[in-house]
């Protein structure tokens, strides 16, 4: 216990060190993003694109933790857009997320300016478009955060690093995927796999996406930025270290090849430790019908000679593959003596010790409305309302726009399922279990934007109190999107420490569109500036609070 309290003591005290170097204001970095549509071929097949400064994927983010972000996003599309960061906390700064529940889109024609920090973050990240299916055509890229020069990193500093967006793809552009849906078809098996906006296929003598020095050892920060495809990724010859997982430091296992599922992000540590010559990238589908693959070379400075094409062979799938798959996720642990973002190690948040305030247990399904396919979460189905959520709370209009916990905690046996904007009423600090249960033959995954969260358990089956035995309450990794195999279910832990209207999805893109996500508000009663920073002036309003009086802003 003495000793306990004294090395909190000694944490504190780094602490207070800490606060008083970084008094001075955080750096600003500056961007200019031209949204257009231009003619890609991932797939080899010339189609219509959505390219930020003429590039898919678009401008890599390149920071380190606090540093302030502007980006001046210029929509030349014919349609509205927004972007949101995908695991970016967006801390007091709900304004800012870039999902529709928060910002009225950013009309043809107009700009606007995006401003936050990547506060006490640190990790690989990304960015895509929340608006229709723009992000089957593009507006992707890479947003990665750097410790800060004092934090220690646990592992040498790496020679480079190595954005790899890897996805699912289709050649039909997202007008047509968005035609499909709406008349109630679903977008079936994706055309290919891209990997940074090409599909290379084995024997291709292409441009290597990469070239590493003999003996060097290289960070790949791989993302699975795709639709709806769980893939595995791996590389010829050589094992990949896992360093980084969404955002926390992990304990540095060896692997042979990683699943990365929709919307996930991880870190790799690759040492070129082999024969100089040209190595395959492989990322292929997981628990598909039909395998999807693509390539990319890597190849050694100096290198003599081709890949080999024998590919590394992936896991198993069916069931034994499912079991593969949750050890792995079982593998996956927090350094709980490592630094992340802060000076004090990340096994200092003692998670496990924090009693649950609250349980709420959402349970996916497919569902036919009106004849037409919706996915639904505690049997609703999410639509978006032509005010953003966040806004009509804030002008005290929401009684106009939405219902607070239309769903109940748990879904209701028998109960229609219906369409309607889905916000549950979160109360601000507390400490929340939420059960993800998947009934579905497919897999999910699951995002919470405003918060990183600990994947506590995920066994097959069905949730029950019971289960609570099992979790992992010392070192689960805290991270911003989490899977759900077929027939089983996921817990994860948060407190709702950030005030705002936070975006919870599947992140199958498809079933996202079509109903499975709601909003979590989570109000801060005081309306202070210490919760939340105001609303920016260059907020474009739209719907029912266009001509609404301001209210006051927030005080200290
Ligand atoms: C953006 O791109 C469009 C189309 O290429 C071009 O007409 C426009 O001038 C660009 N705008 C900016 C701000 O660069
Ligand atoms: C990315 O940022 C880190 C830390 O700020 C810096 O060391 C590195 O050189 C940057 N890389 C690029 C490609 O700008
Ligand atoms: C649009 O861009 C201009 C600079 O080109 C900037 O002054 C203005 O604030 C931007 N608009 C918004 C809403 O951010
Ligand atoms: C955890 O982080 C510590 C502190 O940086 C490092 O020394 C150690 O090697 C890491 N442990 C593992 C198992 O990765
Ligand atoms: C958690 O709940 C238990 C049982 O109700 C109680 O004894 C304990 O004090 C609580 N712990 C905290 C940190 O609130
Ligand atoms: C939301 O929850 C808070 C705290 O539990 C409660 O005070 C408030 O009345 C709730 N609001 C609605 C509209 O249900």
């Amino acid at each position: 216990m003495e000793s306990v309290r004294r090395s909190s003591a000694v944490v504190a005290a780094l602490l207070l060190v800490c606060v008083s170097m970084v008094r001075a204001e955080d750096p600003y970095l500056f961007f200019e993003w031209n949204v257009t549509y231009g003619t890609i071929s991932p797939l080899g097949v010339p189609q219509q694109g959505i390219l930020i400064n003429g590039q898919f994927p678009g401008p890599k983010i390149n920071c380190t933790s606090n540093n302030n972000i502007v980006v001046n996003v210029f929509n030349n599309l014919d349609e509205p857009f927004l972007l949101t960061w995908n695991g970016v906390q967006q801390r007091k700064n709900s304004w800012q997320d870039g999902t529709p529940g928060t910002m009225c889109p950013i009309m043809p024609g107009t700009n606007f300016t995006y401003r936050f920090q990547v506060k006490d973050q640190i990790g690989s990240y990304y960015y895509f478009p929340t608006t229709g299916l723009h992000k089957a055509s593009g507006a992707i890229g890479a947003l990665q955060v750097h410790s800060r020069l004092l934090i220690p990193v646990p592992f040498d500093e790496p020679a480079d690093e190595f954005a790899v967006l890897m996805g699912d793809w289709y050649t039909k552009g997202h007008k047509t995927l968005k035609k499909l849906l709406d008349s109630g078809r679903s977008l079936r098996r994706p055309d290919g796999i891209q990997i940074n906006g090409k599909s290379g296929k084995v024997g291709d003598n292409d441009q290597p996406l990469v070239t590493m020095e003999a003996g060097k050892t290289y960070r790949y920060r791989v993302c699975n930025v795709g639709l709806k495809t769980s893939l595995n990724f791996r590389i010829q010859g050589h094992t990949l270290k896992l360093v980084e997982l969404e955002g926390s430091h992990t304990v540095q296992n060896v692997y042979d090849s990683l699943d990365v599922h929709v919307g996930q992000c991880m870190s790799v540590l690759v040492t070129a430790n082999q024969e100089p010559k040209d190595y395959y990238m492989v990322a292929s589908s997981r628990f598909t019908r039909s395998r999807l693959l693509a390539v990319a070379t890597i190849r050694y400075a100096n290198g003599k000679g081709p890949a080999s094409t024998d590919l590394p062979a992936p896991p198993p799938e069916t069931a034994v593959g499912i079991a593969w798959s949750i050890n792995q996720f079982r593998s996956f642990r927090w350094n709980l003596t490592a630094s992340a973002a802060r000076p004090n190690p990340q096994g200092s948040y003692h998670y496990g010790n924090i009693n649950i305030t609250r349980t709420i247990k959402l349970v996916n399904s497919r569902a036919r409305v009106d004849g037409k396919v919706r996915y639904t979460i505690n049997g609703v189905s999410h639509t978006d309302a032509p005010t953003p959520l966040k806004l009509a709370e804030y002008y005290g209009a929401q009684d106009k726009v939405f219902k607070y916990d239309t769903i109940k905690d748990a879904p209701e046996a028998g109960a229609k399922p219906q369409v309607l904007t889905n916000v549950i009423n979160g109360t601000f600090r507390n400490f929340v279990e939420i059960i993800l249960e998947n009934p579905e033959k497919t897999i999910q995954t699951y995002h919470l934007d405003g918060y990183s969260f600990f994947a506590v358990g995920m066994e097959p089956g069905k949730w029950s109190p019971d289960k609570r035995k099992n979790y992992n309450l010392v070192d689960a990794v805290s991270r911003y999107s989490i899977q759900v195999y077929p027939g089983s279910w996921t817990a994860i832990m948060t407190t709702l420490d950030n005030a705002g209207m936070w975006n919870l999805r599947s992140e199958m893109w498809e079933n996202a569109y079509l109903g499975q996500q709601l909003y979590v508000s989570v109000l801060s009663p005081a309306r202070s500036l210490r919760d939340e920073y105001n609303l920016p002036d260059n907020t474009p309003l739209c719907g029912i609070i266009k001509d609404l009086p301001k209210p006051p802003p927030y005080s200290i």
